[in-house]
């Protein structure tokens, strides 16, 4: 169980891509891939998750397990802005990264315009637990709670399950939990997770949602994508 552990000594990695992540000695584990943060935040939750909910829906609510870095939202945000989509994101994480570590986290330089590099520092200094609004139609809730007793409170057609791995935080990964999720996922919602494992996809099918494996980023074959299927 890690989930009531503050997680000290982190240390900036550089990943295959040339992006960086988080390495914590304490679980052994990345905040993303090293075989690319960038790129596997952009395959999994941006081009597999994002683009499918793009093609469904114009006002994109999204519930991210995880926050994180914030590399995620930021991607999306830099989907979402320019084509003038309305964005609500809702992200939880139970230990908010300090202002001293993400500051030094290279992201900006994956931007494609000034824009989009001082983005990231906006998403990054917003307050935490309360509604932040980031830019004319992204609105932003940062909220510093433990997921596995966290009561939801609205509906969601985009999920991003960014927790540790099962192997390491098996408790993010039960059926209950993803009861959860599925019953604040309006009809036709996704969820998309990096990892493929039998176990996950079972308690996600026990939940109620329909779920596929399809090809994962670099350095794995396969990750998963839930639908839940309209009443
Ligand atoms: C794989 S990293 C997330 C990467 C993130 N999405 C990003 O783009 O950087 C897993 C995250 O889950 C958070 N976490 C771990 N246990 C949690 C819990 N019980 N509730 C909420 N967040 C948790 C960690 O603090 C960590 O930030």
């Amino acid at each position: 169980m890690t989930s009531s552990k503050t997680f000290e000594n982190m240390k900036i990695v550089e990943t295959r891509d040339g992006s960086e992540t988080l390495y914590v000695p304490d679980i052994d584990e990345h905040y993303h891939s090293i075989h690319g943060a960038y790129t596997e935040s952009m395959h999994v939750f941006i081009e597999k998750g994002l683009h499918a909910a793009m093609e469904k829906f114009d006002h994109i609510r999204l519930l991210e397990v995880g926050f994180g870095t914030g590399l995620n939202i930021w991607l999306s945000g830099n989907e979402l802005i320019p084509k003038n989509f309305k964005f609500h994101a809702y992200a939880i994480d139970i230990h908010p990264i300090k202002k001293d570590i993400f500051y030094q986290l290279n992201y900006p330089e994956f931007g494609n315009s000034e824009v989009e590099r001082a983005f990231y520092d906006t998403i990054m200094r917003a307050e935490w637990n309360r509604e932040v609004r980031i830019a004319s139609d992204f609105y932003l809730e940062k909220v510093s709670a433990d997921w596995t007793s966290h009561p939801l409170d609205r509906q969601f057609n985009l999920v991003y399950y960014d927790a540790f791995s099962p192997k390491t935080q098996p408790e993010m990964w039960s059926k209950e939990l993803f009861e959860k999720v599925a019953a604040h996922m309006m009809p036709g919602a996704i969820l998309v997770t990096y990892t493929s494992k039998g176990e996950v996809r079972r308690n996600m099918e026990a939940a109620g949602l329909r779920v596929e494996k399809i090809p994962g980023p670099p350095g794995k074959r396969e990750m998963l994508r839930a639908i839940k299927e309209d009443e």
